[in-house]
């Protein structure tokens, strides 16, 4: 069975988040299911060394009014396809944000559309490819017809454009309808995708049942509750390859559940990385994008406590400016208890986990989730808010979870002042003593989050799609 993958993101080409390590250990994952997975991506700057002697295997006159060429690559060992367009793609500066977004994916989207009658299953993920089922929908694309599949990655970015670029788009008038791309007056690419796809699917179970309300739902609360027999819930899993504290080139030192007092090499290079103070208590990091969505303001009210009890703080991270500067200011307050690095940091990250003690993941919504799951195998504990695939990947330290021997990390309640501190003072406590500490992170190095369910989860649905299960 053959699928094409399209989005706007790929590890290690070209990443600003999750998506990226999805959608580029998605081929590996689904490979031992017998499914063959081409990846397509946009043919940013950045991934041109990659595209170096790629051959051309169909070219665009006019691709929404733009000259485009498909380039045939690899990624990992797998085929790849980029969207080489200069006048789109080949710009400095972020993958998003452009005035003519709308033009930039729906020009992906119908190329992928077009090029999708060569494989089984077309798999969109996110707004930025959500358009290629639209197409399909519309006749527009190619001539034998594929399942489509549509993953929502979050549900908050929905490519939601003028009503002008309609005409733009290439489609039908008839197209231009409530349960076509017609979104409030406007066009969403999204709501396109989820309106014509075969099957949508999710990165978490929790996350596909709050995306029917509306609270999460983000206003496709309705359509996504109407299409609520062909909606799943599939959580990510994590790329052994590159996430394994036995074999990553980021740790000083390297380690396994059975060796974890080697951690302390590397929690010794964070503070030097950091300028923290050598300390009794427990080493708290976060990775993240500062923002709303990942309950940062939150955390920032809980700092000063975070101290006094001992704690510290090694953060990375990147996003609303109000909020770098917030964290800047409690490491001016704080000096070698807080310190934070502004900016991304791929093998920093890895090694914030290799040796940070515990990750906080305060997120108002997480659809998935990742940095939990590389804190679980790295044993940096995660504590968590108790939603989406956070809820459905960290067993909360209560007492029946500890009497059982399975608590993997700590969660706690919607997010706000009271809860955070709260799940913060009781892992505290917790590392305080030694042995449960180590329950809970060889606990959770020995956890599953490996792709090998999930990965079977959606060879299944392709297979029922196609008829071939
Ligand atoms: P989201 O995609 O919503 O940002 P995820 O937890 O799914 O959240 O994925 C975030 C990914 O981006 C993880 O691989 C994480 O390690 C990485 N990441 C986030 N911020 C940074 C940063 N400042 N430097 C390096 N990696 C980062
Ligand atoms: C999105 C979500 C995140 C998820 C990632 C990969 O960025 O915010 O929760 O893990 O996609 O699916």
């Amino acid at each position: 069975l053959s699928v094409l993958s399209v989005a706007s993101e790929a590890f290690p080409l070209v990443k600003t988040g999750g998506l990226a390590d999805v959608v580029g250990a998605l081929p590996d994952a689904l490979a031992p299911h017998g499914v063959a997975t081409t990846t397509m991506i946009p043919g940013y700057p950045a991934i041109g060394k990659a595209i170096k002697g790629a051959k051309v295997v169909r070219r665009w006159p006019r691709l929404l009014g733009a000259e485009a060429r498909l380039l045939r690559a690899r990624i990992g060992d797998h085929p790849l396809l980029v969207l080489d367009a200069p006048a789109l793609f080949a710009r400095p500066g972020g993958l998003y944000g452009a005035e003519d977004d709308w033009r930039r994916f729906a020009a992906l989207s119908r190329a992928a559309a077009d090029i999708a009658g060569d494989y089984d299953v077309l798999h969109a993920h996110d707004w930025q490819a959500a358009m290629a089922p639209a197409y399909l929908r519309y006749g527009s694309g190619a001539a034998r017809r594929p399942a489509s599949v549509m993953t929502v990655h979050n549900i908050a970015f929905q490519g939601h454009f003028d009503a002008a670029v309609f005409a733009e788009l290439d489609l039908p008038a008839a197209a231009y309808a409530i349960d076509g791309v017609e979104y409030y007056g406007g066009v969403g690419f999204l709501k396109a995708g989820l309106e014509a796809a075969d099957a949508i699917t999710t990165v978490s179970p929790t996350y596909a049942a709050e995306i029917r309300e509306g609270r999460f739902g983000m206003g496709l609360e309705g359509l996504i509750e109407s299409r609520r027999g062909s909606v799943h819930g599939i959580v990510n899993g994590i790329d052994p390859a590159i996430w394994n504290p036995d074999r990553d080139a980021a740790l000083p030192s390297r380690y396994s559940a059975r060796a974890l007092g080697r951690r302390k090499t590397n929690k010794r290079a964070i503070e030097k990385t950091f300028g923290l103070e050598a300390g009794g208590g427990p080493l708290f990091t976060v990775i993240s994008r500062l923002t709303w969505q990942k309950g940062m303001d939150v955390l920032v009210t809980c700092l000063d406590e975070l101290v006094a009890g001992g704690g510290r703080l090694a953060l990375l991270g990147s996003g609303d400016a109000h909020l770098e500067a917030a964290f800047l200011a409690a490491a001016a307050r704080h000096p070698g208890r807080i310190a934070v690095r502004i900016g991304y940091d791929e093998p920093l990250s890895h090694l914030l986990q290799g040796g940070a003690d515990a990750i906080l993941i305060p997120s108002r919504f997480e659809p998935c989730g990742l940095t939990q799951l590389y804190g679980l195998a790295y044993g940096c504990v995660p504590i968590v808010a108790r939603t989406g695939g956070l809820a459905d990947t960290v067993i909360d330290a209560n007492q029946a979870a500890l009497a059982a021997g399975v608590a993997t990390g700590f969660q706690h309640g919607e997010t706000n002042y009271h809860t955070l501190a709260h799940a913060i003072a009781r892992a505290i406590a917790a590392y305080a003593r030694p042995d449960l500490w180590c329950t809970l992170q060889r606990n959770g190095m020995r956890a599953d989050f490996s792709w090998s369910e999930s990965g079977r989860r959606y060879a299944d649905l392709y297979h029922s799609l196609t008829g071939t299960a």
